[in-house]
């Protein structure tokens, strides 16, 4: 039978406080806890129930006092040692840890760059170093911005080319008014640059662009980048050098035969569009020179009554703009056959057709 006695119990305490209060860590703290209060063997658990084994009444209940009084200082003592260990370990931590926040990232990065922000920053580190800046509009526009500046008027078969997505009422728009709709190009972005700075101006604007069209070669939603120069005496011969200029460094080729094919924008005149030499074989377009051509962009000198919409003289200023699909390019400059795949958040997809996200494209570093 085990039964307690006074001596013992100073004994015990006074071992406890002194080791407590000696400890150098959490862990050793924690060992001492275990002695003490552990479940099966702790020196207080056995003690506590042993306190029943004492016969005589008095000394029983005396014993117990003594019994808890110990036991809460002990238990007192471990949690102010804890406490102060803690701020000690964090101390000893935050002195011999160090992080050299200069390191560069790792270069195993889970994440992949879409082929679409690819190319868009592509397309802009290539007339970066033209001297064109990157300006931008709003993907929800007015149809006058949209269509009415660029010289589309209400009655205009253009604007039943486009596929408009017209924005339906909504508690700013109620009943829908035909004015708001979701831009089908970014050509409205020349007129609000226009309108904001003074000429010349020299920029491209990348961003996303809406049509009411859906099959295997249109998405409803897709990407353009649209480019603008204006100054004193541009000609056509800017216009044709630029564009050969960009599909060359593109395409990554020293000779990329490009055509000029009258075409038709109301905004531009003349109009053209560029075609690009290709060899198409069943399963791949392989560009240069072949028997093929490939459309890729429109473009076009900018049209006296879009310069007189944004307060610019014609007789003053001219210029050139072009517009070029996103996805178009990266599909043949990457061979991605399928369109639609583009959006379809597919891991896998993006796994294969993505990029890197630190190889940042630069002329020099490459493409
Ligand atoms: N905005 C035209 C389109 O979306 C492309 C274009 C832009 C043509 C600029 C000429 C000049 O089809």
């Amino acid at each position: 039978m085990v039964t307690v006695t006074g001596a013992q119990l100073t004994e015990q305490f006074a071992d406890f406080i002194s080791r407590i209060q000696k400890a150098t860590s959490t862990i050793e703290l924690e060992a001492i806890d275990l002695e003490a209060f552990g479940k099966k063997s702790g020196v207080y658990t056995l003690l506590r129930k042993s306190l029943g084994n004492i016969p005589d009444v008095e000394e029983r209940k005396k014993s117990g006092e003594r019994f808890n009084h110990d036991a809460r200082r002990v238990e007192q003592a471990l949690e102010d040692r804890r406490s102060d260990l803690k701020i000690l370990e964090l101390n000893e931590r935050l002195q011999t840890e160090t992080i050299d926040v200069t390191l560069p990232a790792r270069a195993e990065t889970q994440g992949k760059i879409h082929p679409v922000t690819q190319v868009i920053e592509e397309i802009t580190a290539i007339f970066a170093d033209m001297g064109f800046s990157v300006a931008e509009g709003p993907d929800i526009e007015s149809d006058e911005m949209n269509f009415d500046k660029l010289n589309i008027p209400e009655s205009h078969p253009a604007r039943q080319m486009h596929d408009t997505f017209y924005l339906q009422g909504n508690s700013n728009n109620p009943g829908g008014d035909g004015k708001t709709l979701l831009r089908t190009h970014t050509s409205p972005v020349q007129i609000r640059t226009m309108k904001a700075g003074k000429p010349p101006f020299r920029f491209i604007a990348p961003g996303s662009t809406y049509r009411c069209d859906s099959d295997i070669t249109h998405t409803p939603m897709f990407h353009q980048v649209e480019g603008f120069v204006i100054d004193k005496n541009i000609h056509m011969g800017h216009l044709k050098g630029c564009i050969i200029e960009f599909l060359k460094a593109f395409f990554e080729l020293d000779n990329v035969p490009v055509r000029y094919r009258p075409s038709f924008f109301p905004f531009t005149e003349p109009s053209a569009e560029v075609d690009i030499g290709c060899t198409r074989s069943r399963e791949e377009i392989k560009i240069g020179a072949g028997a093929d051509w490939l459309e890729v962009m429109g473009c076009g000198m900018v049209h006296p009554n879009v310069l007189r919409n944004c307060g610019l003289d014609p007789n003053e200023w001219q210029g050139f703009a072009f517009g070029m699909g996103v996805e178009r390019l990266a599909m043949l400059k990457y061979g991605i056959p399928d369109l639609r795949t583009f959006f379809e958040s597919d891991a896998r997809w993006l796994k294969h057709y993505g990029f890197d996200a630190l190889a940042i494209p630069s002329l020099i570093g490459g493409l």
